[in-house]
Parts: C-alpha cells; sequence; structure tokens
C-alpha cells in the first residue's frame, strides 16, 4: 500500500504561552493542518495544561483542526465544555475512564471527533472492542505530562500493531503518535503506520518551522 504523507500536529504545550498569538501564527505560516492541545489536571500527569476556556479563546483566532488530548482523570467531565469551545477532536485516555464505549458515543453525539489514547505501558489489545468506534488512536511515546522525554523505541511495534489491525478491519481509526518525536525518528514514526505526528520541542525550537515540517517528513 502506498504510504500516506502524515500530519504534523504541533502541540501548543511547548509554546511560550505569552505569545499565544505567535505561536498560532508560526503553526499557521509553517504550513501545519493541526494544532495538539494538551489538557491536564494535575492528578493523571503531575502537570496542568490548557483548559476548555483556553481552547474557547483559541478557538476565533485559527481554523485549525484542534486536537484536544485529555490527560485527566474523570474525562467525562470535560467533553461538554470541550465541544463547546469548538475542539475537532477529544481524545481520552483508556486508563482514565471505565465506560469508554458510552464516552466515544457521547463525544460523537456532541459533534466532535473522537479519540483514545493509550500509555507506554497498556497493552493495544486493551482497546480492541473500541477500535471501530473511534476516529483516532493517539499512542503515548514518553512517559505523559512533560515536553522534555525521551521517544520510546517499543512505541514503533505499537504503531504497526495497530496498522496491521487496522488493515485486517478492526476499524478505520487514524494513528497518532505523542510524544518525543524528532526527525531523527519520525521517518520511522511515518513507515511504521503514523497518520498524525505530534511535535512539540522539535517544531518550536526550530529557527526554520517549515523546513522543520519538510525534515519531519522526510523518509
Ligand atoms: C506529552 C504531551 C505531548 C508533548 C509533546 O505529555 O502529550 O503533546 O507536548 O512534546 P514533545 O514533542 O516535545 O515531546
Ligand atoms: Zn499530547
Amino acid at each position: 500500500m502506498a504510504q500516506r504523507t502524515p500530519i504534523i500536529a504541533p502541540s501548543l504545550l511547548c509554546a511560550d504561552f505569552a505569545e499565544i498569538q505567535h505561536a498560532l501564527d508560526q503553526i499557521k505560516s509553517a504550513g501545519a493542518r493541526w494544532i495538539h492541545f494538551d489538557v491536564m489536571d494535575g492528578h493523571f500527569v503531575p502537570n496542568l495544561a490548557f483548559s476548555p476556556k483556553a481552547i474557547q479563546d483559541i478557538r476565533p483566532r485559527t481554523d485549525l483542526f484542534l486536537d484536544v488530548h485529555l490527560m485527566t482523570e474523570r474525562p467525562e467531565q470535560y467533553i461538554e465544555a470541550l465541544s463547546s469551545a469548538g475542539a475537532n477532536c477529544v481524545t481520552f485516555h483508556i486508563e482514565a475512564c471505565i465506560h469508554a464505549h458510552g464516552l466515544a458515543q457521547r463525544v460523537r453525539s456532541l459533534g466532535c471527533e473522537v479519540g483514545v489514547s493509550l500509555v507506554p505501558s497498556t497493552p493495544v489489545a486493551a482497546i480492541a472492542e473500541l477500535l471501530p468506534k473511534v476516529d483516532q488512536v493517539l499512542l503515548m511515546s514518553v512517559n505523559p505530562g512533560f515536553d522534555d522525554e525521551v521517544f520510546i523505541r517499543d512505541s514503533l511495534a505499537r504503531i504497526a500493531e495497530l496498522a496491521q489491525r487496522r488493515n485486517a478491519g478492526a476499524g478505520e481509526y487514524r494513528i497518532v503518535v505523542d510524544g518525543g518525536v524528532t526527525r531523527d525518528i519520525a521517518g520511522d514514526v511515518s513507515m511504521a503506520g503514523a497518520d498524525v505526528i505530534v511535535v512539540g520541542r522539535a517544531f518550536f525550537t526550530a529557527a526554520d518551522k517549515s523546513a522543520e515540517i519538510a525534515a519531519l517528513l522526510e523518509r
């Protein structure tokens, strides 16, 4: 099968929060089509980040796809606010959710796409029943919470497993890879089957952001 070109989704967590408009302009002018938001509650991960209000305030300032990664306990508490805020896709963690099937249905009924996410220690098999019900699967390729972690190479086999399950008819989900991706590993990540690659530091520390995206997409 011909390889598709993955979407690069800059993670706003790595932007300068005092210069959010500038970061939005940088993302747009570099040619990225998605923006990745980490919503963190200080419980599921030991850090705090974007609230629904932040997403609501940013929504009118960009026409890009807002990809919201809910790194919280009790994800069901936030989905109404996030859909009203204008999120395009809301992804929750399977580890934080007992009634994941019902939650996925609820997110879709609110008019958003839905994703399910796995931390590196959760086997892909844990979401087998959900695969036909979601628009994307987000694989964490670092231990979640911060933007200074190193890519876990075992993630490549997990991406390939998700791609293989999709080829076998398990669902029509996108495969999103989040954490620690640099230009050195991005080719392997897309060859393994990623459709979306989230990049924080690699994007925001690059002097030439369009060139960085091109380098990330090189195989
Ligand atoms: C990790 C977050 C990522 C992070 C990516 O906990 O979910 O979205 O911001 O940043 P980098 O690419 O720098 O690891
Ligand atoms: Zn994320």
